[in-house]
Order: C-alpha cells, then structure tokens, then sequence
C-alpha cells in the first residue's frame, strides 16, 4: 500500500473514531446504576456469548506530558490497596448478576500503568476474578506496560499468572525525546524485554509509539521506527499525537518546546506506512501493523477482526465486555456504561453502594445494526449488505435504507481507487484503509459534519 499526501489531505477531515458506535460523545448521565443491572443481566444471553475483562489501573509514577489517558500520579500503598479493595468488590457484585456458566476468553489490563503497583495487587485481583470465572484456557491476558518500571522478575510473576501478551509503551527510542515529554525511558534494552517475555511465553507482543511529539523529525522517526523493527515485534502500533491541552493541561507544556508541522507529521506518517511494510508487516486500520503470523493478520484475513475500547481482537476472543475500575467501560450488545473518572470518588461510590456508574448510553436496534456496519468496514475493510441483513433478520434494502446508502457519496472513494462496490458489496482497496473512518461515515446517518467535535480523520 502507497499512500500520498495528497489523499491524505483530502480526507483528513474531523470525524469519529468509531472506537465504538455510537461514540463516546453519546455516553450520557441519564444513565442509572439500576439501567446497568438491567444490562448486566440482559448481556448473558447476547452474542457474543463470552467473557471480556477489562481492568483499569489508573496510577503512573510520572505524568507523561502528551498523555491523553485516564491517569493519576502514583499514590501510597494505603490509597492503592482500597482501590484494588474497591475494584474487587465491584466484581463480587457485577459478577451476581451474570451467568458464570460463560466462560472468559479475554482479560485486558490498561491504564495508567498496571505494572507500576505492587505485583501483589494484580495477584490479588487475578486471584478473585479466577475465583468468580471460568477463564478459557486459550484466553488472552494482556497487561499494558511502562518497561521503565518493568522488571525480568515482574514478566515471571506475570507470566505464573497466566499473562500471555504485553504492550509495551515505547513511544520513541530517542533520549532527548522522552526527555523533552517528561517520560522515563525503559530501564533495560527493549529487545532483551521483547526476547524475555517469547520465553516465557508470550504472543502478540505489541511496542506502542507516538510521531508528532517535539523534537522528532521524519527522519528521527525513521530511526526509531528502524530499531522497533530490529526488535521484530509481533505488532508496532504508531499512535498520531492527539493534541488536545483544553483537555488534558499538561500538554500545553509540549507548546513551549514546539510541536513538529503538520507536514512534518503527514511525512512521519506517510514514511512508517512504508518503512513497516517494507519490513514485511501488514498494515491493520490506520495505526497497526502486524507480523503476516500474528493472530490478528490470520483474523483480518479471515475477516474475523473485531475491535473494542481496549483495542483490536478477534471474534474468538473477544465477548461482552466487563469494565472494572475508575473510568471503564462495561460494553454490551444493547449497551455502553461507564465508571466514574475520578478515582477518589469511583472507590467512595463503590464502598457506598457497591457500583460506580457515571454514565452510558443503550442502543436501539437500529444503532445495533449501524454499529456491525461501521465495525464490518473498520475492522475488516468489508459490507455485505446481505450478510449484515442476516445478522437481523432483515432485507439488503431495510440495510441500504438505515444507512441513508447512496452510491454517489462512494464515487471520490471509487474514483481514487480506495474502495470498490460491486452489487451489493463495498470492499476496500489496501490503499483505501487508512481512510476506512472515511467510508464508515458515509454510513453513519449520526455523523454530521458541522458538529466539529471530533479529532481529524488521519
Ligand atoms: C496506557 S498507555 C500505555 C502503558 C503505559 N502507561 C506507558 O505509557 O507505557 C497507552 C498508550 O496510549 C498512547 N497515548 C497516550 N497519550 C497519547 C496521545 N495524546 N496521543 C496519542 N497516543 C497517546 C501511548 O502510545 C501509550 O503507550
Ligand atoms: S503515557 Fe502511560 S506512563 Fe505516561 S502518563 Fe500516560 S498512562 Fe502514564
């Protein structure tokens, strides 16, 4: 796959994300703790019928000045334990009302850096969660790391846990970079961490970056992105920074040392497309690449490629997802609920009423049938009309109606050689996925364009 500039510019236009449908933006606090029981025990007889885990640790030892995450300054050891105490009994009480016949094929551990607290609290919480559920033994479990903070000793005690796939948030390899972020650099050499955890078992192991911070250049870029590949992990996600300081302050920190020019940025983006591919990974949506082994090339070639919050999965893996933790998200079938942000208050409100939801969102039939649209497109560049018309007892026609499809929205896509309709089938071109967000909203009768409230497409 090339990309040009040129497409990049044209279609770099504000739109979702579509890291869920109807996006977040939706989440509303109409919402109640009693319409979350209601879907709790609603999504045990959903589909997919399994388990998903996602556990959120809110703690880092250091702010990262571009971080755009739910996080907080580490905290004493007293402060940590009742929140793991907190989180605890949230699953005690979640967990009454699902059916524990289902079985768990995915625990997801994010933050914050989970692996900045104490091994003994993630044991704590693996040890209750094993003995609430039924964990399939070819589940995932994956934890979301700093390797500044990450030991040989902590992988062996992950891995005794049943941890069987990593993140590591590299971001770049330069120095003065991290430096000029305020971020630790990983304290022992990536590779030997990378080489550490195959022996110990584990798969997927993804290296996170970010282009667009100070200091990197295309070609500063270039060489990090060279010794990511030396490394050959199985997945190298490159994050595009997203700049939002009216949101999150400390990024307005990055202002006073300069951000790279938004050329610069097309040309970082533009160049790691091609210096992956060229090292032989396939390109997932816009900012994953993946070894042709992983699971998730073997999912995306079969069309089995699904996505939640916590990132791309596949349809064995992933089920109805439970969200543990300040600032997670519990998604369902029928709906999305989210805990409280603030950690003081997610730990006050669980210790008083047992739950701590904040807000969410349910879906209508008709968004539950746009949402496998837009995700059929996202995940595996693919409508079947038909085979969507399947999942819900509906006509092609009923599909095309809900969506507003019109042929004449795909004729730029068409024209630049980005997708193909063919009856009723659009397929997107390998060039055309980085632009898929693009098709996705000419099938999202949600999407309006004056509202510009969303980040720009690439
Ligand atoms: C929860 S962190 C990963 C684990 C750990 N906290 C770390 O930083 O190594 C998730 C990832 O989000 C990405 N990220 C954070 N802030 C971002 C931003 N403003 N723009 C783009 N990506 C960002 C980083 O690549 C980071 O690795
Ligand atoms: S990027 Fe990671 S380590 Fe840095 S502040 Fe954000 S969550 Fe914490």
């Amino acid at each position: 796959m090339s990309v040009s500039n040129e497409f990049l510019n044209k279609y770099n236009v504000s739109g979702p994300r579509y890291t869920s449908y109807p996006p977040a933006n939706f989440f509303n606090n109409t919402f109640s703790v009693a319409d979350y029981i209601d879907e709790l025990e609603a999504s045990n007889g959903q589909v997919p019928k399994d388990i998903s885990i996602y556990i959120h640790i809110p703690f880092c030892p250091l702010r990262c000045h571009f971080c755009g995450c739910s996080t907080v300054i580490a905290q004493k050891k007293s402060v940590v334990c009742r929140y793991i105490d907190a989180m605890k009994s949230e699953i005690s009480n979640v967990s009454s009302h699902l059916d524990l016949q289902r079985r768990v094929t995915q625990i997801h551990w994010g933050g914050g850096t989970p692996n900045s607290i104490e091994m003994s609290f993630i044991r704590d919480i693996m040890d209750h969660i094993r003995g609430i559920f039924t964990i399939s033994e070819k589940a995932e479990i994956a934890m979301e790391c700093s390797p500044a903070y990450l030991e040989f000793s902590d992988i062996d005690q992950l891995a005794e846990m049943g941890f069987n796939r990593m993140s590591l948030g590299i971001q770049d390899f330069r120095e003065d970079v991290l430096k000029a972020v305020n971020r630790m650099g990983p304290k022992y050499p990536v590779k030997d961490i990378v080489n550490y955890l195959r022996t110990k078992g584990f798969r997927g192991i993804n290296l996170d970056f970010i282009y667009g911070l100070p200091l990197q250049s295309p070609e500063s870029f270039t060489e990090t992105l060279k010794q990511a590949i030396e490394i050959r992990p199985d997945r190298i996600v490159t994050f595009s920074y997203a700049h939002v300081p009216w949101v999150k302050k400390a990024q307005k920190q990055l202002e006073k040392i300069g951000l790279p020019t938004p050329e610069d940025k097309m040309e970082m983006l533009v160049n790691s497309i091609a210096q992956l591919e060229e090292a032989g990974y396939i390109s997932i949506g816009i900012d994953h690449f993946v070894l042709p082994d992983d699971d998730l090339a073997i999912a995306f070639q079969q069309k089995k490629l699904h996505r939640n919050f916590q990132g791309y999965c596949t349809l064995e893996t992933t089920g109805q997802v439970y969200g543990f933790g300040a600032s997670s998200i519990g998604q369902f079938f029928g709906a999305y609920a989210q805990n409280l942000k603030d950690f003081p208050k997610y730990i006050e409100a669980v210790e008083q009423t047992g739950y701590a939801i904040e807000r969410g969102y349910k879906l209508s039939r008709d968004e539950q049938i746009i949402r496998s649209v837009v995700n059929s497109i996202m995940c595996n560049g693919i409508l079947e009309f038909e085979e969507i018309a399947g999942q819900f007892q509906l006509t092609p026609q009923d599909i095309k109606k809900l969506t507003g499809f019109n042929p004449s929205k795909f004729e730029d896509f068409i024209l630049d050689d980005l997708m193909v309709l063919e009856g009723d089938t659009i397929r997107i071109r390998d060039k055309g996925f980085m632009f898929a967000r693009n098709i996705a909203m000419a099938l999202d009768p949600a999407y309006n364009q004056e509202e510009n409230i969303y980040s720009k497409t690439v």
